[in-house]
């Protein structure tokens, strides 16, 4: 027998340049709100070349790294924390498989499939566990000492 409700947990959601451009901000959030998560904030950045190195820190020795950074430069993202149960393994199953041309296939539901076009450009991100999630809330909305320093530079809008 377990006792009590089981523990909400927060995962950080962004949507990437291409799914700004293509102006799927509010759907995805309609489809974020029917699903069951709360938001419990958002913004939109510019980020720039050192934010996104830092951010994407564990793929710098990968092959398409500079392009990585060059196309999540190329615009603002919207990032946001979401809380539920479950919410890291239920947003990332939301999205999608990371390569949305073949999500358009083996996921057509999902929201890549949707909004995303390929490999790089898959229109959105989700902490992969708890502790990339803790990371990730961090840089973007953790007090000025750490985050300040992260996003140093970013433009707000
Ligand atoms: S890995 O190697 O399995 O750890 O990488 P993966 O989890 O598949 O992807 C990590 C993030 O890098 C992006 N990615 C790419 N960008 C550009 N070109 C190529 N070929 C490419 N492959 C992977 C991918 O979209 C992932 O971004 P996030 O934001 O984490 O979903």
């Amino acid at each position: 027998l377990s006792h009590g409700s089981p523990e909400k947990e927060k995962t950080l959601a962004m949507i990437k340049p291409d799914g700004l451009f293509g102006n799927y901000t509010d759907e995805i959030k309609r489809v974020i709100l029917h699903s069951g998560f709360s938001i419990l904030k958002e913004m939109s950045i510019q980020l720039n070349e050192v934010n996104v190195r830092l951010f994407y820190a564990e793929h710098s020795k990968k092959s398409f790294f500079p392009s990585l950074v060059k196309y999540m430069t190329s615009g603002p993202v919207f990032v946001m924390i979401l809380e539920k149960v479950n919410a890291i393994a239920d947003w990332r199953a939301l999205i999608g498989p990371t390569d949305a041309s073949k999500a358009k296939v083996t996921h057509p539901d999902s929201i890549r499939a949707i909004c995303g076009l390929d490999l790089e450009r898959n229109c959105v991100h989700g902490s992969d566990s708890p502790q990339s999630a803790a990371r990730e809330i961090s840089f973007f909305f953790g007090d000025t000492l750490s985050s300040g320093f992260k996003l140093f530079g970013a433009s707000y809008i």
